[in-house]
């Protein structure tokens, strides 16, 4: 039955958002997003030698920047690599690799549908264009509406501008917006690398900028498109989801899980024309989200904190079938980890409060099993609020196709022993660049807590809002 009604509102959202929108409601835009590489987690056993490599370049990713006082703030900076050369290696090679979710823009005359991957640590929107011929290049003299300029906003980037279409009822005309390209130097081997363009989309920071030119929010606000420099995601299964810009879907999402129950409910009722569940719906939808009430009323908010430069927050408690096992442990939100990593001690922790459970030998020692037909339910307790991470099996799709153990499973162990990998894993943070990037006590919460909720980020206010889907 849940995943019956995940797939009908997950179809009608989809319909729904291609055909209405709330009119008083703050101009948005609604864009699909994919993840690349398909599911992460899938009914064969888990392969213990890949989750050991993606979880060492999670780890390797977050080393490459460093807390530091700057005036009379904490500011989190990119580190220089030994090998630092003008291809700057936070900018190039870095396009078209899996496990990422993106998104497609439709960009200059005639329009050229460009893949656009998410970047949650870095503000900057830019396009690397190699002369390999992999990944998603724009191809600027294949565009009449390209605006070609010398400005330069990075030693391998200019700072010309294109038209982009953008397909929402409040956007009727393209929109010119200033559109970087970087490419690496003609004999380097980053050449041979994916092209790609990234959606910085970090709350705004000078020092983790790599390029002098505006984010995309900024130039969306700036010329009065978009009201708030707001962004949002909502990952409606394993591969895909909506992101928005400027808004939310929460009001479409209520609007829909109403529709579907009132559906379900009088099925068969003859009673039960388009139009009545129409003005069923809509006079539900007044007392559960009163027009007048405002948009951020319907999440709830966190500061951001610690340095300054990514979507560091507080979560005020872990819960464990309804018991309270950790609190106020600092986190990092990052849709493009699929993993939810966390210290050692919080994880030892975690899975003491679960039972059952084993720590998985060396050198996979990091990861833990539980039983897989254990299904304990895990909150995440974030502005006073639990909420629900990881439980059940989902979509319809993932009851087939998904791991068993569930949601909370990365796969079963392959020694047919019933137990299951555990998608909360220990992270080991050593060694001095970890020490400097102040991250060790932090919790990172990737793709596996974004499901089921919708999770917006305020990038003038400084915090994040969280909502049940
Ligand atoms: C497991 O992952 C490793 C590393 O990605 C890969 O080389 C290997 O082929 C995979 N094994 C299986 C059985 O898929
Ligand atoms: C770019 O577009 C031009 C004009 O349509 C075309 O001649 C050229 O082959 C294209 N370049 C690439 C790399 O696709
Ligand atoms: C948690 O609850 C589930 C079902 O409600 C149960 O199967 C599981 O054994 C419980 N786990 C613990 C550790 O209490």
């Amino acid at each position: 039955m849940a995943y019956l009604h995940a797939i009908l509102i997950l179809t009608c959202l989809l319909t729904h958002l291609a055909v209405t929108q709330p009119n008083n409601a703050a101009p948005a835009i609604h864009l699909p997003l994919t993840r690349r590489g398909n599911r992460f987690s899938r009914r064969e056993t888990a392969n213990l030698t890949y989750l050991a490599d993606i979880l060492q370049a999670v780890e390797a990713k977050y080393a490459s920047s460093y807390r530091e006082v700057d005036g009379n703030r904490l500011v989190r900076r990119w580190r220089l690599k030994d090998n630092d050369d003008e291809n700057d290696p936070h900018l190039i090679d870095v396009a078209g690799h899996p496990n990422r979710w993106y998104t497609h823009l439709k960009v200059g005359e005639p329009p050229q549908d460009l893949e656009v991957e998410l970047d949650m640590l870095s503000p900057d929107f830019y396009t690397v264009v190699t002369t390999s011929e992999r990944g998603s290049a724009y191809n600027a003299s294949g565009s009449r509406s390209h605006g070609p300029s010398d400005d330069s906003v990075h030693a391998i980037c200019h700072n010309p501008s294109d038209e982009f279409h953008f397909t929402s009822n409040d956007i009727t005309s393209p929109i010119r917006l200033n559109f970087p390209i970087c490419r690496p130097s003609k004999a380097s081997r980053q050449t041979l690398t994916n092209s790609g363009t990234f959606l910085g989309f970090s709350p705004p920071s000078e020092f983790l900028s790599k390029l002098s030119s505006p984010s995309l929010l900024d130039q969306l606000v700036n010329q009065g498109i978009l009201k708030h420099k707001i962004w949002s995601v909502a990952l409606l299964d394993t591969e895909t989801g909506i992101l928005s810009l400027g808004g939310t879907i929460a009001r479409e999402v209520e609007e829909t899980k109403i529709r579907v129950e009132t559906e379900l409910k009088h099925f068969g009722e003859s009673i039960a024309t388009a139009e009545w569940v129409t003005a069923q719906v809509e006079e539900q939808m007044k007392s559960a989200m009163p027009m007048a009430s405002a948009w951020d009323e319907h999440f709830k908010w966190t500061d951001v904190q610690g340095a300054a430069g990514w979507w560091t927050a507080l979560m005020l408690g872990v819960w464990i079938n309804g018991s309270k096992v950790l609190k106020n442990q600092p986190i990092l939100l990052d849709v493009n980890v699929p993993l939810i990593l966390a210290p050692p001690v919080a994880v030892q922790r975690f899975y003491a409060s679960i039972g059952g459970t084993k720590r998985l030998a060396a050198p996979y020692d990091a990861f833990h099993a539980f039983p897989c037909l254990n299904r304990v339910n895990i909150a995440f307790e974030i502005a006073g609020w639990n909420f629900p991470a990881m439980a059940g099996d989902g979509t319809a799709s993932d009851a087939l196709y998904g791991p068993a153990g569930g949601r909370f499973s990365l796969g079963k162990l392959g020694d047919g022993s019933g137990y299951c990998v555990g998608s909360v894993v220990e992270s080991r943070m050593a060694g001095p660049e970890w020490r400097a990037s102040g991250l060790r006590d932090f919790w990172v919460l990737g793709e596996p807590f974004f499901r089921g909720l919708g999770v917006v980020f305020d990038t003038e206010k400084g915090r994040v809002g969280v909502r049940n889907y």
